[in-house]
Order: structure tokens, then sequence, then C-alpha cells
């Protein structure tokens, strides 16, 4: 008898497979798990406060005593990781963003504070840039003309990264797209004996529309004053977010984001086809604010667009993602 490697209609029928449940499952090419998820999580002053975010439905800042019970949740839902940004107050911003470098910061306090109720039961990621402790809402030093001056601004952030090291993160994640600072921060690491302490290099940054409700997040939106697009990659680019990521390999990331998520999944696909890394996608708050503004105008079912959004990064290649929707996510995975 003839065999055929070919076979065609009505021999081969795709529908086949997806015509019940368990058999989609057992074909299932990518599955999320709540591991797949870091939980970005706002910090701000005080004892028992939440502040609900009017930009980010669903999504608030908490004081230093609720973040700890945020990461129990996370915790518990197997959430493996968390991702810190602080509010921090007016006051206590400066031109030079001086307040990052305070051992005392809402940063480094949230930052010990979970890790005295968790330990190694969950991981923190800190997110180093300036923006959230300037007065202009730029991620660097800024000269007399308005530029963000690179090699300045290097000596502040690795002094940053090691007084985040120092309260106890577990994961340093440079999103300031400066040149040579995962180099810089892998060296004073090093020098400081936190050979443990892994860098998540926002390798390809993009100069993105989609960043508007993390800034009110943190407070410094109405700081901004211009762009940055002199740091953060053109969205036109493709070969140069190629060349950011083997820089930051070469420098010594653990592993390296892409952000935003669903706008760059070929930049996802392509690093995942040339990089041995892991790599993490950042479903950032344009994103997900879009997503709950189409639920809510009857769009479609807000889990379905979750998920299928949740899915995407999967299948072009993430291990995992930084998601406001981490719990949500978590507890429909849960059941
Ligand atoms: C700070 C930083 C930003 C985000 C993460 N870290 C904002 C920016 O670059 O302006 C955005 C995250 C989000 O929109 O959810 N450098």
């Amino acid at each position: 008898m003839e065999t055929t490697t070919s076979a065609s209609f009505p021999h081969t029928r795709l529908r086949r497979t997806r015509a019940s449940t368990w058999s989609r499952a057992m074909v299932r090419e990518n599955n999320l798990t709540p591991a797949d998820m870091i939980w970005p999580l706002f910090i701000s002053e005080g004892s028992d406060v939440q502040e609900p975010i009017d930009s980010l439905p669903g999504v608030s800042r908490w004081s230093v005593d609720l973040i700890v019970e945020r990461a129990k949740e996370a915790r518990d839902l197997g959430i493996p990781c968390v991702a810190l940004f602080p509010n921090t107050p007016n006051g206590k911003r400066s031109d030079d963003g001086q307040e990052a470098l305070n051992p005392d910061n809402l940063m480094c306090r949230a930052t010990k504070a979970v890790k005295d109720a968790l330990g190694d039961d969950i991981g923190i990621l800190t997110d180093v840039a300036l923006d959230p402790y300037t007065s202009h809402g730029q991620d660097g030093l800024l000269n007399d003309k308005g530029y963000v001056e690179n090699d300045r601004t290097l000596e502040i952030l690795t002094k940053q990264a090691l007084n985040q090291a120092h309260a106890g993160a577990d994961i340093i994640a440079p999103s300031d797209m400066m040149d040579g600072r995962v180099g810089a921060i892998r060296s004073v690491l090093e020098l400081a004996n936190h050979h443990d302490v892994q860098i998540m290099a926002y390798a390809a940054k993009y100069a993105s529309a989609f960043y508007g409700p993390f800034r009110d997040a943190v407070g410094s939106g109405g700081l901004l004053k211009g762009d940055k697009k002199t740091y953060q990659m053109d969205p036109a680019n493709s070969d140069e977010a190629m060349r950011e990521i083997a820089l930051d390999i070469a420098e010594g990331a653990d592993s390296v984001m892409v952000k935003p998520g669903l706008a760059y999944l070929d930049i996802i696909h392509r690093t995942k086809a040339e990089f041995n890394v892991p790599i993490f996608a950042y479903q950032v708050s344009g994103e997900y604010a879009l997503i709950k503004a189409g639920a809510a105008a009857g769009v479609g079912d807000h889990d379905a667009l979750m998920m299928e959004t949740l899915t995407a990064f999967k299948r072009a290649g993430c291990s995992g993602m930084l998601t406001y929707f981490a719990a949500d996510a978590a507890r429909l995975l849960n059941g």
C-alpha cells in the first residue's frame, strides 16, 4: 500500500484535534501558569494606605505594610516575583534624584519589609532609573541643555542598584536605557559580593506612547517635559533591538526584557530565535488600560482578552511577563 506523507483533505482535517476540550488541551503548545507572571506593585508613603490609580482601573498604590500583604498574596497564588515602583513625594524629588540613593527610601523600605516577611518565598525585582526621584521626570541627569547625560547618569545608577541590592533586591532591572549600564551595574554588584543578585535588562525598551498611566502611578507624569526619545528606542527599529540585547548579554544580563509587549511581539520572537537567554515582556500600563477600557466598552470579555494577550507573549517566546493582570490571571488559572 502506498503511504502518503502529505495528506490533503479529507484525510487531513485540522479541526479533528480542535473538536473537544480534552483534545485541545492535549495538543496545546503553550500553557500559561502563575509562575509566568511578575506582578508590578506601586508603593506609597504612610501605613494602611491604599490609593487607587484612576488611569489604571483595578491597580492601587499601597503603603509598605500593605505591599507585604500583596507579596503574600502573590506567593499564595504561585507568582514567583513582584516588581516594586515607588511614588516618591514631590518634596523628596530633586534635579539629581539623590533620593534614589537613600537607604531608607520607599523602595528600600518595601524591599526589606517583604524580605523580612517572606524571605526566599518570593523574588523582588527593583527598577533602576531616576524618573521616580527626579523633579523633571527624566530617567537620568540633565545637562544645561536638558539632554540626559549618559556617563554621569551611570555613576548614580550604579549607586542606586547597590542601594537596592543592600536592601535585599533579588533582581536589578535597569530601565533607563543608558549605554553601558548593565556592565557598570554588574561590576559594582560583583565588587560588593552580590554575586547572586540577577540583572534583568530592560534591553529593548521603546520610546512608547503606552507608558502614560505608569507615569501617573509613580507621580512623574505631570513633571515630565518632552519625551525620552534620546535614550529609549525608536519604535521603527528591530535590528537595533538585537544590538541592544547582544550588548546587555555581553555585559552580564541574566535575562532580557522587551517593552512594551503586544506591539513588539516580533522583537520577542526575533530575540528568541537569535539569543539563548530568558526573555520577559512588559505588558505596560497603557496596554493594560486599553484592555480594561475595551472590556468596559463591550469590545470583548475581560478575562478572555487578558488571557489571550498573556498567551501571546508565551507563544512569541517569553519565559514570562510583567503584567498588572498577574494576580487576576493567576487566580483564574488556579480556578
Ligand atoms: C521607568 C519606567 C517606565 C516604565 C517602567 N519603568 C516609564 C518610562 O520609561 O517612562 C513603564 C511601565 C508601564 O508603563 O507600565 N524608567
